[in-house]
């Protein structure tokens, strides 16, 4: 059995409350953290199925739309205003606070947030989970980002446990756990995709379609996310956003994953996470270079190497590694011309500046879509989704003629 810990101080305190519920497969968890095909926390990308998805998406993309105007911006600030949030983040983070805090404000909730634990009670030995349970009593939801794997589960079954004596109980959101799972960023990731492949643009008329440009040269292209080949690239044994975001891709039809890596374990997608994936129908290829692979994926997924994850006997000599990883301009040319490339930030070396102005370069649009994306999951748990949709349908769809076949 594993062992969960945290860290406080020089001491570390163990889980042992919630090991053997932590410790069961995740499917088998997945009821606990729904209610009626509505989620109740959000801890793993696989509580989501692809109807959940769409429909979050549509949502997203709504508010997205509503918050464009004045009177619309004004409606959704009065959606949660008697609500307020807690952003737990006691590992670093810029996009994911940021974004679950400009989500919470786009929907009228006041957030308060703790980012060091030693300017909270637990400087002075107050339990995690203490800290946790008094922050249900004052805050209605608690988003949270920690270095220990496990920990945002636990506190869910707290809340669970609470709940069942009719205690005061919140929502749990996991905003990227250790080097466990980041569901969010998942969800965030599909968004864009759906938008990049829905093949429009702005430039679209009666004469001219971008997507019928497109044909000439892939005939086989198809919109959406059905029939494409996703390339990871970088460190993914250690990177907790592709894990999340190829389990969401497995529930797409006729889907490939590329996974380009050093040939090092220490880097390499994990052997029994690939083996699930080909056991789901997705056809997986290994590559160990980047010029193998870069002009074979739909889609180019690029990640830093996690140094801060190291093992103390971990090669650090990461220089002479990492150059048949880097996405050159020269690289990037050969990509598909609609190939998008997509990176959760922050980057380091592996994605140039040259880059940005790329018209493939789809990572900043990506960190925006976050905002969206993350409250249409808040408004999904303070189950105000249909309120945005007839807002939506009473003022917005008449002037708008936006694009959601794709989703
Ligand atoms: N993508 C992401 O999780 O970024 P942050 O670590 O800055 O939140």
């Amino acid at each position: 059995m594993q062992v969960f810990t945290f860290e406080r101080g020089e001491n570390m305190l163990s889980l042992h409350e919630y090991e053997s519920r932590i410790d069961r497969p995740v499917m088998m968890k997945i009821p606990e953290f729904n209610r009626e095909n509505r989620l109740k926390h959000i801890l793993f990308s696989s509580q989501m199925d692809k109807m959940m998805i769409d429909m979050l998406c549509r949502t997203a993309l709504k508010i997205k739309h509503i918050s464009s105007t004045k009177p619309g911006s004004d409606y959704l600030l009065s959606l949660l205003s008697h609500k307020r949030a807690m952003l737990y983040f006691t590992q670093v983070s810029t996009r994911t606070f940021m974004s679950f805090m400009a989500a919470s404000q786009i929907l009228g909730i006041k957030c308060n947030e703790i980012r060091d634990q030693n300017l909270s009670s637990e400087f002075k030995g107050e339990s995690p989970l203490d800290s946790i349970r008094m922050f249900s009593s004052y805050f209605d939801v608690i988003i949270m980002r920690s270095k220990t794997p496990n920990f945002a589960e636990a506190c869910a079954y707290l809340m669970n446990d609470l709940d069942q004596f009719n205690q005061r109980s919140v929502p749990i959101i996991n905003a990227g756990a250790g080097a466990d799972e980041h569901p969010t960023q998942a969800l965030l990731d599909i968004f864009t995709l759906q938008r990049t492949f829905g093949f429009t643009s702005k430039k679209d008329s009666s004469k001219w379609n971008y997507y019928r440009e497109l044909k000439k040269n892939h005939p086989d292209l198809t919109k959406g996310l059905n029939d494409k080949v996703y390339g990871f690239c970088g460190d993914l044994r250690r990177g907790r956003t592709v894990r999340s975001l190829v389990n969401l891709l497995s529930l797409y039809e006729n889907i490939s994953v590329a996974f380009i890596s050093p040939d090092s374990e220490d880097f390499r997608f994990p052997e029994e996470e690939i083996k699930r994936l080909e056991h789901r129908g997705v056809t997986v290829y290994e590559y160990f270079s980047l010029d193998e692979a870069i002009d074979k994926v739909d889609m180019l997924y690029m990640t830093r190497i996690q140094k801060e994850y190291d093992k103390p006997d971990q090669s650090k000599n990461y220089d002479e590694l990492i150059g048949e990883f880097i996405l050159t301009p020269e690289r990037a040319e050969r990509l598909k011309t609609y190939c998008p490339i997509l990176h959760p930030f922050p980057r380091n070396e592996e994605i140039p500046f040259e880059i940005d102005s790329n018209p493939r370069a789809m990572y900043f649009r990506q960190a925006r879509n976050g905002m969206w994306v993350r409250a249409a999951l808040i408004a999904h748990l303070f189950d105000v989704e249909s309120q945005i949709a007839n807002y939506y349908q009473d003022k917005f769809s008449e002037y708008h003629n936006y694009n959601m076949e794709a989703i």
